[in-house]
């Protein structure tokens, strides 16, 4: 990023999005911890259980594994960003479907909507460091490269 203030929003989001996987694995879990072979199948989880039995393992609702594919990142401040943000409306929209299946659990719907809105501060969060960054690029004389130990704010 040829900015400090979207290092530091990047920075900001990463760090949050790693404790949202915490409260999600830790919903998923006192979800199933103690549910019974008849609730786990009743529930259309009886292939995660034939894998996983009731460990958290990180898959998308169709069963597919979580790998670093899905990390995004192209060497490109500009399209890294609007790849940030593709992600939080993807984010944000899942969480909404989310809300939709659990509308009878308000012990679980709470902590979705929280998610969920902070999806949206995420977008607009990247939205900012997008606009920075474009003005930073704008500038005349700035030079962006990856080497470590130039003398630009770029490292
Ligand atoms: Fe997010």
């Amino acid at each position: 990023m040829p900015d400090q203030k979207s290092k530091a929003i990047l920075n900001d989001i990463g760090t949050e999005e790693l404790a949202h996987l915490e409260m999600v694995g830790t919903i998923v879990h006192q979800l199933t911890k103690n549910a019974s072979i008849e609730e786990i199948e009743k529930a259309g989880l009886g292939a995660y259980y034939t894998d996983h039995g009731v460990d958290v393992y990180p898959q998308s609702a169709a069963g597919t594994p979580f790998t670093a594919a899905y990390i995004a990142c192209k060497g490109d401040p500009i399209a890294n960003l609007q790849e940030d943000l593709a992600a939080e409306q993807k984010a944000r929209a899942t969480y909404e479907k989310l809300i939709d299946l659990c509308r009878d659990n308000p012990d679980v719907l709470d902590p979705l909507r929280y998610l969920r809105e902070r999806e949206v501060v995420h977008f607009q969060r990247f939205g900012e460091a997008l606009r920075g960054v474009q003005d930073k690029l704008a500038q005349k004389k700035f030079y962006m490269n990856n080497m470590k130990n130039n003398n630009c704010d770029c490292n």
